[in-house]
């Protein structure tokens, strides 16, 4: 049991207290972050006459030695350290000696675990935006080729209205866009250091607060001590960018599943990204798409876990707050992983274009559309309604499309029917003429197309400093 603390204590520390408080096993995970960390904090107090140029030169070689070591495998983090910071503190010791001891001047673990944390989360936030990037890349190209591939558009699962795939690719091309604004709007927040607040009330030693978090890349240092050790408002944050992320996947992987079901047959799922069963042989599960949607529970799981954690948390740090890693650890490697996954499967599905405008003409989408043009003859809209609504009634019995009835049959239901019906409720006609921004006619959805491509040309870039 390799610990940094000990002076004050006449007993050994119980092996089951000392394993339930031990953090190795998982914070082991931002290694290359608590050495960033610490070279930081070493070239600030050499800077500041705190360390001299000789003790500073003697650290950071064993700073960078550790690390080179551990990276190429000649050094193992093992679990007879408490942490990730008791493991590195003890290595250097052991390598340049005593004035490995001064690392730790005018640093707490608590601001130490406060900066890896968040130099970790900023990284990942990055690693996480990339992904989306890359979805939004394979959405746009679907909603290229597809601005006229009719499928019918739905609400309550029942057939609406016809739209197109490229229009209803584009919802989720918003839904994605707008998780990466957030992880923008994330990172820009928790750009900030949190080095130097000791362990809650900052320290005597003249220490450069600017200069650490400058060398960090952080847009500046926090500004409260007690704050900085007790905040984890940018997990949680991030923690809720990935569940809404999840959810957007698991939404769109719902439908996938649908359509990929005997009964839709809108899409095929590449054999690449589909499993099957040992009992019965005619079968291409969807499984990919059904664990990411199951995954998305693990991942709110971390968020509301997270929250609950620091619910009751007076100031400044508690070691609840130890609680904060391993689920949003696990969190960000699922939804990095669901990412990769499902932009993998969505480029390689296969879409039934035949398939989808059959049902899009079946379904009667084009009713509202036939109203419409009993509408723009004169008739009232709420009289319109009613007549294709029994018009809709009589073609169920006879189990037909409106354009499959003749005109004699039409003028039946309204004498203002004309022979120009029949092109007002074709399912080119019927989409075509929704022009409105945003609509899926095709050629309103070739502007937002352009709109989008600007967009992902024209990227927000993230200087990486570190
Ligand atoms: N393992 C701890 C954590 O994850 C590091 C900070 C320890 N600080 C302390 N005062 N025990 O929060």
């Amino acid at each position: 049991m390799a610990q940094l603390w000990g002076g004050r204590f006449t007993k050994e520390t119980d092996r089951l207290v000392y394993q339930f408080n031990a953090s190795i096993s998982f914070d082991r995970k931002f290694f290359a972050q608590d050495i960033e960390g610490s070279i930081a904090h070493v070239v600030m107090l050499a800077k500041q006459g705190i360390l001299t140029k000789d003790e500073k030169d003697t650290i950071l070689k064993g700073l960078t030695g550790i690390r080179r070591d551990v990276d190429e495998g000649r050094l193992q983090i093992t679990d007879e350290y408490e942490d990730i910071h008791s493991f590195v503190e003890a290595n250097l010791i052991e390598r340049v000696g005593d004035v490995g001891k001064k690392l730790h001047t005018g640093r707490s673990r608590n601001d130490q675990v406060a900066l890896d944390m968040r130099l970790y989360t900023r990284l990942e936030v990055l690693y996480v935006d990339e992904l989306l990037r890359e979805l939004l890349r394979t959405l746009l190209h679907i909603m290229e080729e597809n601005t006229e591939t009719f499928m019918p558009g739905f609400t309550h699962l029942q057939k609406a209205q016809p739209v197109t795939l490229a229009h209803h690719t584009g919802a989720y091309f918003e839904m994605f866009k707008r998780d990466r604004s957030r992880l923008k709007d994330i990172y820009f927040r928790m750009n900030y250091c949190p080095l130097g607040a000791g362990a809650l009330a900052g320290t005597t030693y003249p220490l450069d607060r600017n200069y650490t978090a400058s060398l960090l890349g952080f847009e500046g240092p926090t500004l409260n001590s007690m704050d900085s050790v007790a905040d984890r408002d940018y997990v949680i944050e991030f923690l809720a960018a990935l569940s809404t992320i999840m959810m957007h996947l698991s939404r769109f992987c719902e439908e996938i599943i649908i359509w990929n079901s005997d009964e839709y047959r809108f899409v095929e799922i590449d054999d690449a990204y589909s499993t099957g069963s040992s009992i019965m042989p005619q079968k291409k599960n969807p499984d990919i798409a059904e664990l990411i949607r199951g995954k998305t529970g693990r991942v709110y799981g971390a968020l509301v876990s997270v929250l609950t954690t620091m619910k009751g948390l007076p100031l400044a740090y508690n070691k609840d707050m130890q609680e904060d890693k391993e689920l949003t650890f696990d969190a960000i490697d699922t939804a990095k992983g669901c990412l990769v996954l499902f932009e993998g499967m969505v480029r390689t599905m296969k879409f039934r274009k035949d398939v989808m405008e059959k049902s899009a003409i079946r379904g009667f989408a084009n009713a509202t559309d036939a109203a419409d043009y009993l509408v723009g003859r004169g008739v009232p809209f709420r009289d319109a309604h009613a007549v294709i609504g029994k018009l809709v009634l009589y073609c169920i019995d006879r189990q037909c499309a409106i354009e499959d009835l003749s005109l004699e049959e039409l003028q039946n239901f309204s004498p203002v029917f004309e022979e120009d019906i029949y092109d007002a409720v074709s399912l080119k006609t019927c989409v075509e003429k929704r022009l409105t921004l945003g609509a899926p006619g095709p050629e309103a959805m070739r502007k937002i197309i352009a709109i989008e491509r600007e967009y992902l040309e024209k990227d927000w870039q993230i200087e990486r400093s570190i």
